[in-house]
C-alpha cells in the first residue's frame, strides 16, 4: 500500500512537472517601483541561496525539496567560473559543476532560479571564483577598465548566457531564470579603482544588458547601476535600503541568516529571531524580494575554498545544514514567517501603504487595497524593552526587537521573537572505520599504509634563485605546497656548538602557512590568521658542524577572494635569519634556494586509484603517530546507515584528504582562543555581528569533514590522507550525523497555528490552539519521552527542568500522542491538559523527544 501510494505520489508529480514545465509559455518578466512582474502580476520572491558545486548532484534534488518545504519560491546561485574553466578554453560542466542538471532539478520543482553570473562572485571562494590563469595573461588587472580583463569577462558570460538560452532557461524561454545578476558588490570599491572604476561598472552593466536575456538585470551593491539595470541590498538589515530611482522595486539579494568559518576563530551563528525580524522589517517598509545567502552553505570539497583561512566547511550556520539536514529551530521558525507574509501578499504588492508610529520606537505599517484587504506589521525596534502599544483600540505586547504580522489588521499569526518551532539535537555519531579485509582476532584498529614524503626538493628541483619568489606567482595555485631549501655551515668554532645554547631561526612571511624542517627534523610550524595573514616566527634550532639543510614548506590556505586589486595579494616567506653566530645574525634572506612546486605524492596522483601504485606503500598495522609529511591510506568500508558522514580529524595536525579520489578538502583542526568570547546564550536582540554569537571558543574551529554518501561505494572504498606536520591517525574515524532528539517549547501567549488560518473568514473561523509539531528524520520515530511538563519548566532543550509548576500528567499525556509516532502535534488545548496546574500564571509545555 505504501508502495502504491508513492508511485501513485511520484505520477502525479510528473504530470503536474508536465504541465507547469513541459508546455509552459514564455513568461515577461518586468518590474515596477514595487517589485517584478510576471505576466503582468506583481510577485513577492522569497529565494534560499544553494551553490551547485559545494554540495553534489546526489543532494540536489533533497536540498531543493527542503527549501520549497520551506516555503521560499526561488533558488539563488553564483557561477563558478573557475570551475568551469579550469584552464583557459578548457570547459566542465560535469559533477558538481552540472548547472544544466541544477537548473533543471529547480525547475522541475516549480521554483524561480536568480543566476548570479558574475563572473567575479568572492562567495569565500578561492580567489573569487575568477581563474587564476587569467592573472598570469599579460596586462590584464581584474574588475577595472582593463581590455584583457573585460574581453575574457565578456566572452565568459555569454558562453554561460548562451548555455542558459540553448536550455531555454530564461523566464522569456518558459524556464525559471527570472533575474540574472552582473559583477558583484562592485560599487563598494568602485572608487578605489579610480579612473577605470565607473566605466568599467558601467561596461559591465551594458555588456550584460547586450547580452538579451529577456529577464531583468540586477548589480548588488552598485549603487549608481544603470537602468534598467537594478541595484539591490547585500546585509544583515535592508529595511532602510532604498534603490537608485523611484521606478525600481526594494530587492535583497544577500541576507546572511549567520557566517562563514574562519581556520582559528570562533563558529558564528545568528539567532533566529533576529533573522526573522530583518526579513519581517523588509517586507513591513516595502522590500518585494529577499534571498537567504546561505539557505544551504554546504561544503568547500578540495581546495576551493577562499581565504586565506576559511574552512572546508561552509555551513553557514544556514537553515538548512552542510550536511543538508534541517537546521531546527532556524528552518522551521522561518518557514512559519514565509507562511505568514505569504497571507499578506496581495495587500502588500497591490495595497496602499501608511505608516503609523504607536511608540518611540514602535510603529506599524498598514497596506490596504481595493478590495478592502488589511494587512499591518507592528514593529517594536527597542533593543531591551517589549512594549504594549494599541493599534485600532486592540492592544498589542509586541517584545523587544520583533514585528508581529497581522494579515487582517486584527490577529496576530506570527511574532519574530516566539519561536514555536521544533528544535533538534544534531550529533555526530562515531562509528569506526571498517577495513574491508579479515582482521586478526582482537585487532581492532585499522590498517594503514603509508609513504613518507621527503623532506625538500624530491626529484628534480623546479630552479634556484638567490633570495625569494612570490609564493603563488610561483605555484599558479597548482598545489598550496612549495618547497624553498637552502644549507648553511657551520665553522667548528661557533662559540653555540660548545656552549650548547642554540641559535634562533627568525623567519617572516607574507602567509599563508608554513612548516620549517633543519637537517630533515621538524622545527617549527607558524601561520597567520584570517585578519592577517602575514607572520614572523623565532625558534631555537639545533644546528651542527658543517653543512645544515634549512627547508621551509610554505602554503596557502585558499587565495583570496575579495578586496580592491585582491589578485595582486602575494604569499610566501620574505626573509630568513640566524641569530647566535659569533658573528652576531646570520642573513640568508639572499642565499641560493632552490624551488620545489608541490608535492610527490600529488604529483603522481597517489590519492587516486589510478595512481596509487606510482609508490611503494608500506603496510603497517602499527602506523606512525605525530609523523610530518606522511601519507595514510586504508581501504574501508562505507558507514552503516544512510545518515551524513563527517571523518572526525580531531587527532590530526593539517592536510588534506580524499575519499576515492574525491577531494574532501583541507583540514586542520586549528583551535579556537580559549580567550575570544563565546556567549553561552546568546541575545537576539540588538543589532547582529558576525562576532556577537560565538560558539566553540577552545575547540578545533573545524572538527568533522563532509563526505557526501555518493562517494561511497558499499565496501573497499580507497581513503587517502595526507598528513603535513604529525596526528594520530588511530583516531580518525566515521561519524554519522544524526537527529537524536527533537524538543518543543511553546507558552500559551504564542500566536495560534497559522497554517489553518482563514483570512477571508478570520472572525468566525475557530483556529487551532498553538502546538509543538514534532518529527524525526527519515524512517525513525519517537522511541520515548524524555521530558515533558505543562507548566512553568526551565532550561533548554537537551536541559529542561521542571518548574515550581507542573502537571503531573504530562509525560503520558505526551506519550499517548507520539510515542511510536514519526510525527505528531502536541496542542496547548484543555482538551490534552486537562486540569489547570497554576490558574492565573502564564503556563509553558515543553517536550523533549528521543528519536530513534
Ligand atoms: C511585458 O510586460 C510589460 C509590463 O508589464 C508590458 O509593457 C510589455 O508589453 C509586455 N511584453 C510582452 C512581450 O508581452
Ligand atoms: C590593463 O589595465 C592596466 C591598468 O589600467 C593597463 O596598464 C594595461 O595597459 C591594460 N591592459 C590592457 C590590455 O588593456
Ligand atoms: C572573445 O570572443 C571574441 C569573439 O569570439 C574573440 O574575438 C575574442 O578574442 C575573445 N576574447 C578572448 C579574451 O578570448
Ligand atoms: C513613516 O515612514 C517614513 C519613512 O520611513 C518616516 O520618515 C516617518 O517618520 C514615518 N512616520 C511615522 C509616523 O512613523
Ligand atoms: C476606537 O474606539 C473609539 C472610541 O470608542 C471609536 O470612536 C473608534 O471608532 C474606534 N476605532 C476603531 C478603528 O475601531
Ligand atoms: C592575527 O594575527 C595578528 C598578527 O600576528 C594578531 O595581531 C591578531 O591578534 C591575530 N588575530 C586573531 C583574530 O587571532
Ligand atoms: C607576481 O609576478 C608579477 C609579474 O612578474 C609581478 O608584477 C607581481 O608583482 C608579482 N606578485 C607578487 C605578489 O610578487
Amino acid at each position: 500500500m505504501a508502495m502504491a501510494m508513492a508511485s501513485f505520489a511520484l505520477q502525479l508529480m510528473l504530470l503536474m512537472a508536465a504541465v507547469l514545465f513541459g508546455y509552459s509559455a514564455a513568461a515577461n518578466v518586468t518590474y515596477d517601483h514595487r517589485s517584478l512582474i510576471i505576466d503582468g502580476k506583481r510577485e513577492l520572491i522569497i529565494s534560499a541561496s544553494i551553490h551547485y558545486p559545494r554540495s553534489v548532484p546526489g543532494m540536489w534534488p533533497d536540498l531543493v525539496a527542503t527549501a520549497k518545504e520551506g516555503g521560499v519560491n526561488a533558488v539563488e546561485t553564483y557561477v563558478f567560473w573557475n570551475g568551469h574553466e579550469p584552464t583557459q578554453g578548457h570547459y566542465y560542466f560535469g559533477g558538481r559543476y552540472d548547472l544544466v542538471r541544477f537548473v533543471k532539478i529547480i525547475q522541475q520543482a516549480g521554483l524561480y532560479l536568480i543566476l548570479r553570473i558574475g563572473p567575479f562572485v568572492a562567495a569565500e571562494w578561492n580567489f573569487g571564483g575568477v581563474p587564476v590563469w587569467l592573472h598570469y595573461i599579460p596586462g590584464t588587472v581584474f574588475r577595472t577598465d582593463n581590455e584583457s580583463f573585460k574581453s575574457h569577462m565578456a566572452n565568459f558570460t555569454t558562453l554561460i548566457v548562451n548555455k542558459m538560452k540553448q536550455e531555454k532557461f530564461f523566464a522569456s524561454q518558459g524556464g525559471p531564470i527570472i533575474l540574472s545578476q552582473i559583477e558583484n558588490e562592485y560599487g563598494d570599491i568602485e572608487m578605489v579603482y579610480g579612473n577605470g572604476g565607473k566605466p568599467y561598472a558601467m561596461w559591465a552593466a551594458k555588456m550584460a544588458l547586450s547580452q538579451d536575456i529577456g529577464v531583468p538585470w540586477i548589480m548588488c551593491q552598485q549603487y549608481d547601476a544603470p537602468d534598467p539595470v537594478i541595484n539591490t541590498c547585500n546585509s544583515f538589515y535592508c529595511d532602510q535600503f532604498t534603490p537608485n530611482s523611484n521606478s525600481k522595486p526594494k530587492f535583497w539579494t544577500e541576507n546572511w541568516p549567520g557566517w562563514f568559518k574562519t581556520f582559528g576563530a570562533k563558529d558564528p551563528h545568528r539567532p533566529p529571531e533576529d533573522i526573522a525580524f530583518a526579513v519581517a522589517r523588509f517586507f513591513q517598509k516595502g522590500g518585494s524580494l529577499q534571498n537567504y545567502y546561505m539557505y544551504h552553505g554546504g561544503t568547500n570539497f578540495g581546495r576551493t575554498s577562499g581565504g586565506p583561512f576559511i574552512t572546508t566547511s561552509y555551513d553557514y550556520d544556514a537553515p538548512i545544514d552542510e550536511y543538508g539536514i534541517t537546521r531546527q529551530p532556524k528552518w522551521g521558525h522561518l518557514k512559519q514567517l514565509h507562511e505568514a507574509i505569504k497571507l499578506c501578499k496581495h495587500a502588500l504588492l497591490y495595497g496602499e501603504q501608511i505608516n503609523l508610529s504607536l511608540g518611540p520606537l514602535q510603529e506599524v505599517d498598514i497596506y490596504t487595497d481595493g478590495s478592502g484587504e488589511c494587512v499591518a506589521f507592528i514593529s517594536n525596534v527597542d533593543e531591551k524593552h517589549d512594549q504594549h502599544v494599541t493599534f485600532r483600540n486592540t492592544s498589542y505586547l509586541i517584545p523587544a526587537w520583533s514585528v508581529s504580522i497581522l494579515p487582517d489588521c486584527k490577529e496576530v499569526v506570527y511574532n519574530t521573537a516566539k519561536v514555536g518551532s521544533q528544535i533538534s539535537v544534531i550529533e555526530m555519531q562515531p562509528d569506526n572505520l571498517h577495513i574491508s579485509t579479515m582482521l586478526p582476532e582482537g585487532f581492532s584498529g585499522i590498517k594503514w599504509d603509508i609513504f613518507q614524503e621527503k623532506v625538500g626538493v624530491w626529484g628534480y628541483h623546479d630552479f634556484v634563485v638567490n633570495g625569494f619568489v612570490d609564493h603563488i606567482n610561483t605555484t599558479k595555485d597548482s598545489t598550496d605546497y612549495l618547497w624553498c631549501t637552502t644549507s648553511v655551515y657551520v665553522d667548528d668554532n661557533e662559540d653555540f656548538l660548545k656552549s650548547g645554547s642554540q641559535p634562533i631561526l627568525i623567519v617572516e612571511s607574507k602567509g599563508h602557512a608554513m612548516h620549517a624542517f633543519v637537517n630533515h627534523e621538524l622545527q617549527a610550524s607558524a601561520s597567520g590568521n584570517g585578519s592577517d595573514s602575514t607572520f614572523k616566527f623565532q625558534k631555537p634550532i639545533l644546528l651542527r658542524a658543517g653543512k645544515n639543510d634549512i627547508s621551509l614548506l610554505s602554503m596557502t590556505v585558499g587565495l583570496q577572494n575579495a578586496g580592491p586589486f585582491y589578485e595582486w595579494v602575494g604569499a610566501g616567506v620574505t626573509s630568513v635569519k640566524l641569530e647566535g653566530f659569533n658573528k652576531g645574525v646570520v642573513d640568508l634572506s639572499t642565499n641560493a634556494w632552490i624551488y620545489k612546486i608541490g608535492l610527490e605524492g600529488e604529483y603522481l596522483n597517489i590519492y587516486k586509484e589510478d595512481g596509487l601504485h606510482n609508490v611503494k606503500w608500506i603496510s603497517t598495522s602499527n602506523p606512525p603517530k605525530n609523523q610530518p609529511l606522511t601519507w595514510y591510506k586504508a581501504i574501508v568500508d562505507a558507514p552503516n546507515g544512510n545518515e551524513p558522514v563527517g571523518l572526525d580529524m580531531k587527532h590530526m595536525g593539517k592536510g588534506q584528504a580524499w575519499l576515492n579520489g574525491e577531494p574532501i578538502g583541507r583540514f586542520w583542526p586549528r583551535v579556537s582562543s580559549i580567550n575570544d568570547d563565546c556567549t553561552p546564550k546568546c541575545d537576539y536582540r540588538g543589532k547582529f555581528f558576525p562576532s556577537k554569537c560565538g560558539t566553540r571558543c577552545g575547540e578545533p574551529t573545524q572538527r568533522w569533514y563532509h563526505i557526501p554518501r555518493s562517494w561511497f561505494k558499499p565496501r573497499e572504498n580507497l581513503l587517502v590522507i595526507f598528513e603535513e606536520k604529525g596526528g594520530d591517525p588511530y583516531q580518525i574515524c566515521f561519524s554519522r550525523r544524526r537527529v537524536t532528539s527533537v524538543c518543543g517549547l511553546i507558552s500559551e501567549d504564542h500566536p495560534p497555528s497559522n497554517t489553518a488560518y482563514n483570512k477571508q473568514d478570520s472572525s468566525s473561523s475557530i483556529r487551532p490552539p498553538a502546538g509543538i509539531h514534532l518529527e524525526c528524520p527519515g524512517s525513525s520515530r519517537i522511541s520515548s519521552i524524555k521530558f515533558a511538563s505543562f507548566g512553568t519548566p526551565q532550561g533548554t532543550c537537551g536541559s529542561f527542568q521542571m518548574g515550581a509548576c507542573h502537571d503531573p500528567l504530562s509525560v503520558s499525556l505526551v506519550e499517548k500522542v507520539c510515542l511510536n509516532a514519526q510525527e505528531c502535534l502536541v496542542q496547548l488545548s484543555k482538551e490534552n491538559f486537562g486540569e489547570d496546574p497554576c490558574p492565573g500564571l502564564l503556563k509553558t509545555v515543553a517536550v523533549e523527544a528521543v528519536c530513534q
